[in-house]
């Protein structure tokens, strides 16, 4: 039997196969806003698996799946025999059987991976405590279309180093760019969850300011992600001078665009000014969820599409 292809870290897949997914998603995308009907996917069936919470996951993969032709089924912990202890290895023999993908958002990786062992078909990672690929992709893609070609560029990532900033760090390895991180104390780069990464594509800077000086693209995240709930109170303090805020977008590239994957707290991780503002590309960023994850879907089910 060939090996499936999954989705479960950003660096399963090369440099050459993002720039297949994005050349597919301007593709599908210009197919979506001009009204055409595209149905490659008829009667293949996603089922999701959300073991937190989501608004924009859940939205993006249904929907894409359903204008690909395709059907999709939700499933929670709640609802499920998963919340009440069924293996994950037996699980994933079932609903393998049972679909033609699967996306999960879940706790830790090794959730997910132990999933994609015993699957018969492609595994997406909609979140783990450690990596967001396909919010990535997205936010490439939205890069790409706003500035052009990531390659070279410098991305800040100011505040706490969890799953999204591990994957901007795979991410630099993969298509060869910077990534500028600031972290407070305590909330630092896990090594082991990056993985092998050149020692020239990240910089550590003890201030987010220098984190952000010339930067080409300005990012952050939540103070306290799903999972880490208890430690809100004592967050809440240690990431105080985390916020981006004007100034540090003054300090960064002139052309410097911001990103926020969503839901974001302004006053916290960044001021209205900022994620309102005419820098801010975050409505552009979660639309584009939508459109890479139909790529993303087509390539692990067809393949290269011919022509
Ligand atoms: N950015 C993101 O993954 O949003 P949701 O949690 O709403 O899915
Ligand atoms: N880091 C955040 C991202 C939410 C989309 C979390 O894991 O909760």
């Amino acid at each position: 039997m060939m090996a499936i292809k999954h989705f479960l870290q950003f660096k399963d897949f090369s440099r050459d196969e993002f720039d297949y997914v994005f050349e597919r998603t301007a593709w599908i995308k210009n197919q979506f806003k001009s009204y055409q009907k595209y149905w490659p996917l008829s009667d293949r069936t996603l089922v999701m698996i959300f073991e937190k919470a989501s608004t924009r996951t859940r939205l993006s993969f249904e929907a894409g799946m359903q204008q690909l032709g395709g059907s999709a089924i939700y499933l929670n912990t709640r609802d499920s025999q998963l919340g009440r202890g069924e293996p994950v290895e037996d699980a994933a023999q079932v609903i393998s059987r049972m679909s033609d993908i699967v996306m999960i958002r879940t706790f830790e990786q090794e959730i997910i991976e132990r999933f994609a062992a015993n699957s018969r078909v492609p595994v997406i990672n909609g979140l783990t405590n450690e990596y967001h690929p396909c919010q990535i992709l997205a936010d490439i893609y939205t890069y790409i279309e706003h500035r052009g070609d990531i390659q070279g560029k410098t991305v800040a990532w100011v505040g706490d180093a969890n799953n999204m900033c591990n994957t901007w760090l795979q991410a630099a390895e993969v298509l060869d760019f910077k990534v500028h991180v600031s972290t407070p104390p305590g909330y630092e780069i896990q090594p082991e969850l990056v993985g092998k990464i050149d020692p020239a594509r990240f910089k550590i800077f003890a201030d987010p300011m220098d984190a952000c000086r010339g930067a080409d693209l300005v990012t952050t995240d939540v103070w306290t992600s799903m999972g880490f709930e208890a430690e809100n109170e004592e967050r809440i303090k240690a990431f105080a001078d985390w916020c981006v805020d004007g100034d540090m977008m003054r300090v960064a590239d002139p052309q410097a665009v911001f990103m926020h994957c969503l839901p974001a707290h302004r006053g916290e991780e960044v001021t209205a000014e900022v994620i309102d503002g005419p820098q801010s590309v975050v409505w552009d960023e979660a639309e584009n969820r939508l459109h890479v994850q139909k790529a993303l879907m087509e390539y692990l089910l067809l393949g290269r599409i011919q022509g």
